[in-house]
C-alpha cells in the first residue's frame, strides 16, 4: 500500500524565527502515520534538517538545477540540497513554470538530477483556468506528465502533485469530482507508461488551497494519496489538523 504523504511548501516565506514552527510541528506530529515533509526556503535547509534529524519529519528543497555543478549564479544543485539534509525536492511547481519559464523538458532534466543525488522528485503539474474552461485539463496534465517524467520513474523516486494553477493560493478548490477525474487519469497514465506496479506505488498528491476545513473530503477522494500544502503549512496549528485528517483517511 502507498504511504500517505503530507508535504508543506513554505515558498519564499520564513527566516530563522520560522524554525520554531518546525519544532512545534515535530512535537505535535511525532506519532503521525503519514510521511511528512517540509520544504523551507534554501537558506533554512540545513538548520531545518538539524532540527528534524531525530524525528520522522523529512526536509526538502523547492527546486534544483539540472546540472550537478558549474557556472549557474544563484542556482543550487540536487547534490547541494542533499548535502544540506534534503531527502526530496519539489520540481516544476507552477510558480517556477510561470516565473522562470520552466518547461516540462527542463523539469525532466531536473528530475534526473534529483534522482542521481538520491532525492525523491515531487513533480508538479496542473492546468490554468483558461485551459480548464477550454476543456483541455486532461490534455494539459497528460502532456505535462509525459514530458516531465523521464524513463526510470518509480514509486520510490517520484511523487506526483496535481495542482490546478487557479487553485493555488486563491482559496478556490476544484470539485471533488474534478479532483477525482484528474487523479484517476494520472494513475491510468502511469499504468500505461510505467506498468501497474509502478502506478500502484506512486503517491498522487493534490495541491491548491488545502486547508483544515476541506482536507478530509479531499483525502476521501479517489486516488488522492495526500497533499502538497502551501499557505496552511506555515503554521503548525494549520498543518497539524490537515495531517490528522490524512492519518484518519
Ligand atoms: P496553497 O499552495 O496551499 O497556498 O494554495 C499550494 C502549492 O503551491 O503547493
Amino acid at each position: 500500500m502507498r504511504q500517505k504523504m503530507a508535504a508543506g511548501n513554505w515558498k519564499m516565506n520564513g527566516t530563522g524565527a520560522a524554525l520554531a514552527e518546525l519544532e512545534t510541528l515535530i512535537q505535535a506530529q511525532h506519532a503521525a502515520k503519514s510521511e511528512l515533509l517540509i520544504c523551507p526556503p534554501a537558506t533554512l535547509l540545513s538548520r531545518a534538517a538539524e532540527i528534524a534529524a531525530d524525528s520522522s519529519l523529512a526536509i526538502g528543497g523547492q527546486d534544483c538545477h539540472a546540472a550537478s555543478s558549474g557556472a549557474h549564479t544563484g542556482d543550487l544543485s540536487s547534490e547541494m540540497l542533499k548535502d544540506a539534509g534534503a531527502t526530496a525536492v519539489i520540481l516544476g511547481h507552477s510558480e517556477r513554470r510561470a516565473d522562470h519559464n520552466e518547461t516540462s523538458k527542463t523539469v525532466a532534466a531536473k528530475t534526473k538530477s534529483a534522482w542521481s543525488a538520491g532525492l525523491t522528485a515531487i513533480v508538479c503539474l496542473g492546468e490554468t483556468l483558461a485551459e480548464r474552461e477550454a476543456g483541455d485539463t486532461l490534455k494539459v496534465v497528460g502532456s505535462q506528465l509525459a514530458a516531465s517524467l523521464p524513463d526510470g520513474a518509480t514509486g520510490q523516486n517520484t511523487v506526483i502533485a496535481y495542482e490546478p494553477v487557479w487553485a493555488i493560493g486563491t482559496g478556490k478548490v476544484p470539485s471533488l469530482d474534478q479532483i477525482a477525474e484528474v487523479h484517476d487519469f494520472l494513475r491510468h497514465a502511469l499504468t500505461t507508461r510505467f506498468g501497474a506496479e509502478m502506478a500502484a506505488a506512486t503517491r498522487l498528491l493534490y495541491g491548491g488551497s488545502v486547508k483544515p476545513g476541506n482536507a478530509a473530503e479531499i483525502f476521501a477522494t479517489s486516488n488522492v494519496d495526500g497533499a502538497l500544502v502551501g499557505g496552511a503549512s506555515l503554521k503548525s496549528a494549520d498543518f497539524s489538523p490537515i495531517i490528522a485528517a490524512l492519518d484518519a483517511s
